[in-house]
Parts: structure tokens; C-alpha cells; sequence
């Protein structure tokens, strides 16, 4: 069994939808072990408590730089033996010392298709007001692997979602969690755990 540690930030709808899939049997030879909150009052920790998962909370503002935290932050996850690191809606930077110490073994759900609206500040709310103003048809989400590089890593899995007109970016934002997100994002997890995702010259290959 694969220990897999969740990192969030806010509502944690996306750790609620492991949580679920976790408990019908979907992440196959994997376990959510701990959770790491980057803010004290992160729902997500509710949800967590809810579900029996251990919580821990890292605050940024407890750590005098990115490289301070991100080092707690390897540690932390280091002593957590996670096999598997999820970003979760997690809204923290965290710089290389972490990917150098879990190389293809993080990943993270970004709210569009990447390379489209991705990269430095292009989180939450941002990235579908971003599409909205752009006019596109069609968004969606991507699972990919975290790397130095913001938003940059392999892509695992994507699901596009239509746009309609009169979107707000709530709404576009609910539509792509419900018909995209809270699908991929399990999937993806459950792939790794049965080490079926494997990375070739930059780019994953996904076994059968
Ligand atoms: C989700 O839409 C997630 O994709 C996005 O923040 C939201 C968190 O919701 N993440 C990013 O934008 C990261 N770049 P949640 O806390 O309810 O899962």
C-alpha cells in the first residue's frame, strides 16, 4: 500500500473526492495517510478530521522564505513516508528542494488545459476568469507531475468541459470540478499507486 499524502490550502473538494473514491474501493493499492494544510483554517482540515485521516499545518507565514518552508515541507513529508504527494488545492510555493526529494512522485490537479492558463498566477478563481476573458468553448482540467517548474511537469491525465455562455467564473469553476477534477484526479492517484504511469523523454506513457 502506497501512503499518500494530500497537500491543501482551502475547501479541500478535491480531497473530499479521494476521500469518496478512496472509500468505494478506486484508489487501488493506495491509502490517504495525512493530510498538510498550508493555512490553519483550510476546511479541508474538517474534512479530514471528519474521514479519521491525521492532519498536520504548515504555515508560510511561520517560515522566513520559500527555501524554509519548503525544507519543513520535505521534511514533513519525509517523515510522513509518503510514497505519493497530491497538491490539492494547494496554493503555497514551494521551490526545488521538495521535487528533488520526491522526483515523479508529486502531483498536482490545475483548474484548465494546460499549456493554456497555467503557470505564476494562474490559481483558483484566476485561471477561469483568465479563460472567460480569452472567449474560449472549452476548458477543463489536467492532473499532471510537479515539477521545478510551475505547471510545467508531465501531464497524466486531461478532461475537457464546455464552456457556455453566461459562465461566471464560479460557475465555470463548479462545472469543471464536478465533470472534470474530482474524476482525474482519482484516477490519476490510483494509476500511480499501481505504478501504471510511467515518464519517457518528458512526457507520461499510462499502462492499460
Ligand atoms: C481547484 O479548482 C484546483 O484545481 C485549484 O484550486 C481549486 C481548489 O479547490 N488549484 C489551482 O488553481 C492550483 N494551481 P478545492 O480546495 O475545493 O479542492
Amino acid at each position: 500500500m502506497k501512503n499518500i499524502v494530500v497537500l491543501v490550502s482551502g475547501g479541500g473538494t478535491n480531497l473530499q473526492a479521494l476521500i469518496d473514491a478512496e472509500k468505494r474501493g478506486e484508489i487501488k493499492g493506495g491509502k490517504i495517510t495525512c493530510v498538510i494544510a498550508s493555512k490553519a483554517d483550510a476546511y479541508a482540515l474538517e474534512r479530514a478530521k471528519n474521514n479519521g485521516i491525521k492532519t498536520r499545518t504548515l504555515i508560510r507565514r511561520d517560515f522566513p522564505d520559500v527555501s524554509a518552508y519548503s525544507r519543513a515541507m520535505r521534511d514533513a513529508l519525509l517523515e510522513e513516508k509518503a510514497d505519493l504527494v497530491v497538491y490539492a488545492g494547494f496554493m503555497t510555493i514551494l521551490d526545488e528542494q521538495v521535487c528533488e526529494a520526491f522526483p515523479n512522485k508529486m502531483i498536482n490537479v490545475h483548474p484548465a488545459l494546460i499549456p493554456s492558463f497555467c503557470g505564476k498566477g494562474f490559481y483558483g478563481l484566476h485561471v477561469h476568469e483568465a479563460a472567460l476573458a480569452k472567449g474560449v468553448k472549452v476548458s477543463g482540467a489536467t492532473v499532471h507531475f510537479v515539477t521545478s517548474e510551475c505547471d510545467a511537469g508531465p501531464i497524466i491525465l486531461q478532461k475537457a468541459v464546455e464552456v457556455k455562455s453566461g459562465d461566471t467564473p464560479e460557475v465555470l469553476q463548479r462545472r469543471i470540478m464536478e465533470q472534470a477534477e474530482w474524476k482525474i484526479l482519482p484516477q490519476a492517484v490510483s494509476l500511480f499507486c499501481q505504478d501504471k504511469i510511467h515518464v519517457e523523454n518528458g512526457v507520461t506513457v499510462i499502462d492499460d
